[in-house]
Parts: C-alpha cells; sequence; structure tokens
C-alpha cells in the first residue's frame, strides 16, 4: 500500500502547472483507434489511469510511443480481443472501447468497467445508444458481447445527461451510417475535446458543448496532432488549496471558464482570487462565509470538485450545506475529516457543515480519488502530521502530485508500507 506523510499548516508559496484533463485523455485515447493511422497525442497526464488504457491498448496489439505528456498511437496492426476482467476493472474509462471496438469491428466482447466506488454506475444509457444504433447486447457475468451487422444513425435522448454515454454515442456514431442526433447530451468540455479531436480526424459532429449534438457518421478517419485541455478538476483542487494555504499560491496553464461554478462559490464565500486570462492567484485567509453547494453536470458544480469543496467548507464561517445529486455515495471523506476536528454530518445526499473547526494530523484512510484529494488537501491544512492511507486512488488522477506540493513548500512523502 502507497501511503501520504505530511506535515501540516504550511503556507504555500508558488505557481503549480495544471496537466492534461484526466477525462478527457481516457476517452480520446479509446477514440483514436477509430482510424488505421497514428495520432499524436500532447499534454497527456502522468497519470495510472493512462498506464491502464495503454494497457489495453497493448494486448490489443496497437504500438504505442510514450514520452513525457506525449503520446503516439499506431493501431495499423489491431487485433480485436476480448477485454478481460483485470484489465477493465481498473477504471471506468475501460467501456469507451465498448464504444471503439464496435464502431471499427462491429464486434466487441468485454468485461464491466471499474471506477471508484462512489455510488451505483449504471451503463445501461451506453447500451440504449448501441440498441438504437442496431446493435444487440449480450450480458454474461459481466461479460458484454456487442454486435451489429450495420450500425446505422438515430436520434435518442438519454435519461440523464451522461458524461459516458454522450462519450460513447459519439464514438459510435461518428461511424455509423447515417445521421446520429443526440439529446439531452452532457455539456462537459471534455466531450467538447473529444469531439474536436474527432473531427481533426475526419467525423462531423457538431453541437458538442451543448445539450443536442449531431454525428454524420463517415467511412473513413485519419491520425491527427491533438493537445488535450487543461484538467479542471486538478486546477480546481489547487485553488481550493491556495484558499486554504496560499500565499499567493499561482495555478496556471488553465481555462478559468471551465471553472465558472467553482469561482463563483469562491467568491460568495469571501476568498481572495485573483482571476487572469490562464491562472489564477490564491491568497488564504480565514474569514471565509459559509455557502451552499449542489453538484451538477457542467456547468453546475462538479461532483468532482464537491470533496475538496467540503474540506474548504470545514473553515468557513456558519453553516453550509452540501447536496450531492449525482452519486449517493460520495461523502466517505467527512468520516476522515471528522476525526480530523470538522464538524459534518452527513444524511443521505447531504452533508450539513459547521465551521470553522481546527483541524488536526491524524491517520485517515483514502476511499476513491476525490476523497483522497479531500483529505490531502485538510492534511496540509491541519496541525501536525496526518498519514494518508491507499492513495494509489490520488495517482489515479493527479500527476505528479508530490512534485508538485513540494515545489511550492509543502512537507510531503510518498512511502510503500
Ligand atoms: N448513470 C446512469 N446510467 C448510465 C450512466 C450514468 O444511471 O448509463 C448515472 C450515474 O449513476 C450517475 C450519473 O448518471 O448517477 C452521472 O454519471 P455519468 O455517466 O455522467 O458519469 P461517468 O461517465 O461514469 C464521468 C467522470 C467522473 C465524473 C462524472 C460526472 C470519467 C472517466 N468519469 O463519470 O469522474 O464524476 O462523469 O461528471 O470521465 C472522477 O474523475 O473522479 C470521476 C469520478
Amino acid at each position: 500500500m502507497k501511503i501520504l506523510e505530511i506535515e501540516g499548516n504550511v503556507p504555500l508559496i508558488g505557481t503549480i502547472g495544471i496537466g492534461g484533463a484526466k477525462n478527457s485523455a481516457v476517452a480520446l485515447i479509446p477514440a483514436t483507434i477509430l482510424t488505421n493511422n497514428k495520432t499524436t497525442l500532447t499534454n497527456v497526464p502522468e497519470i495510472t489511469d493512462i498506464d491502464a488504457l495503454c494497457d489495453i491498448l497493448e494486448y490489443m496489439n496497437v504500438s504505442i510511443t510514450r514520452a513525457s505528456g506525449s503520446l503516439v498511437i499506431d493501431p495499423s496492426k489491431m487485433e480485436n480481443a476480448v477485454l478481460p476482467d483485470s484489465l477493465t476493472n481498473k477504471l471506468r474509462a475501460s467501456y469507451y472501447f465498448m464504444a471503439s471496438l464496435l464502431a471499427r469491428y462491429k464486434h466487441v466482447a468485454i468485461h464491466f468497467p471499474g471506477g471508484c466506488n462512489i455510488g451505483s454506475r449504471p451503463i445501461d444509457q451506453t447500451l440504449k445508444v448501441f440498441r438504437a444504433l442496431g446493435a444487440s447486447v449480450k450480458e454474461e457475468e459481466f461479460l458484454f458481447t456487442i454486435s451489429a451487422e450495420e450500425l446505422i444513425g438515430n436520434e435518442i435522448t438519454l435519461d440523464m445527461p451522461s458524461v459516458g454515454a454522450t462519450v460513447n454515442a459519439i464514438i459510435v456514431a461518428t461511424k455509423a451510417k447515417g445521421t446520429t442526433i443526440l439529446n439531452n447530451a452532457a455539456r462537459e468540455p471534455e466531450i467538447v475535446d473529444l469531439a474536436n479531436m474527432l473531427n481533426k480526424m475526419g467525423a462531423k459532429i457538431t453541437g458538442a458543448g451543448t445539450s443536442t449534438v449531431k454525428i454524420i457518421g463517415v467511412d473513413n478517419l485519419d491520425g491527427c496532432f491533438h493537445n488535450i485541455i487543461p484538467d479542471r478538476i486538478e486546477a480546481g483542487t489547487y485553488i481550493l488549496l491556495g484558499v486554504l494555504v496560499g500565499t499567493y499560491l499561482c495555478i496556471e496553464n488553465i481555462i478559468p471558464e471551465h471553472l465558472t461554478a467553482l469561482l463563483d462559490k469562491l467568491h460568495e464565500m469571501g476568498a481572495d482570487i485573483e482571476v487572469n486570462q490562464d491562472n489564477v492567484v490564491v491568497n488564504a485567509h480565514d474569514n471565509l462565509t459559509a455557502v451552499d453547494i449542489k453538484t451538477q453536470g457542467y456547468p453546475g458544480f462538479p461532483t468532482d470538485l464537491q470533496q475538496p469543496f467540503v474540506t474548504l467548507l470545514t473553515q468557513a464561517r456558519g453553516k453550509s450545506e452540501v447536496n450531492e445529486t449525482i452519486y449517493e455515495n460520495r461523502f466517505m471523506n467527512t468520516i476522515y475529516l471528522n476525526k480530523m476536528g470538522a464538524n459534518i454530518s452527513v444524511k443521505e445526499r447531504f452533508a450539513t457543515i459547521l465551521g470553522p473547526n481546527k483541524l488536526h494530523g491524524e491517520e485517515v484512510v483514502a476511499t476513491d480519488l476525490r476523497a483522497a484529494a479531500s483529505l490531502l488537501l485538510a492534511a496540509l491544512k491541519a496541525d501536525g502530521k496526518t498519514v494518508i492511507k491507499n492513495v494509489e486512488y490520488l495517482l489515479r488522477g493527479y500527476e505528479e502530485i508530490i512534485e508538485k506540493l513540494s515545489n511550492v513548500g509543502a512537507k510531503i512523502e510518498l512511502k510503500e508500507i
């Protein structure tokens, strides 16, 4: 097990550069196999989720050349294969191969995807899309076999704006015959990034970033060069850190518009933040006001920042209420925040935080990726030493986090026990 040891309450000064978006990269990589030609991705985050996707590609004989921050993917010698549980259970995004293999071979056999244990994460909306385009789906013991003689465009309305189903729909419809209209689509910037890459490859996708996406199927796609957008969740996490312990902490290489919901809430709390064209500069102070948040799909407040935000709310004056509408099990971090001195009560999808409360170092356990980030922020704010167990979760989604934090003055050490 990997653990982090952190000495808290040290002011952080300097600049943290943000890497490429995890949730963009994990959709772009499976989509590159829609062509036989090479695709080069840059600004690829150095995280273990990318390692897991590369393992899946290599299992299918796709050639990968990985240098720092770039990935060249060459599927010219690719072979279709049944994707085993040991490869797919490492991450949620493995199910984007359902769409890309179906589009490429009209046949895919793949096990149920993994992903953080933050609530039930069904894939019914993706299967609905595949069926609407003419595929048949067989499910046996978590093995999905999906086949189609022909994929034919259709009009589909998602039951909810699912990110995963929107990604899968765009990928599969790109190689279907005719036009697909996807209503109630997710509007996340990562969806726009996917559409932009596919359009560079020769796809005909319009409306990405709105609730209605139109995809005109094409027969052939080419390779391309694509630079991945900055990770708004990584950026948001470090901005929250700056509000807690920053002294002129600059978070750079970001797209501030992607963070509007977070920045609005921070302004409402009275945080000291200067927003510039591609960076924000943050200073901590101890006069923050409690606020309420409700998680929603983009452009609403992102569920992926809810847990780190709760850490900040422990330092705000008054009563804050957090309504987690996307996942029913995304408050596991609060158990450990309370152990560190917070006053949080959870009832179903609501957390009530009374603050401010001084945090102190403790031994705590990360239960999922963003819970790990929440505990890390608490540890960096707390007096004394915190040990966070299970930090493999953190390394799945935050690139070079130890280096980035050490460079701005954090006392943090990664150990293997
Ligand atoms: N849902 C269904 N049926 C479906 C799909 C989704 O009921 O077929 C429900 C889910 O149970 C959930 C809601 O719809 O309650 C939203 O799920 P969505 O499909 O949008 O989420 P996802 O694609 O599984 C992605 C990110 C998550 C992020 C969510 C919401 C990736 C790889 N994952 O998950 O990221 O929380 O969108 O924005 O892009 C993370 O990075 O920590 C993370 C969990």
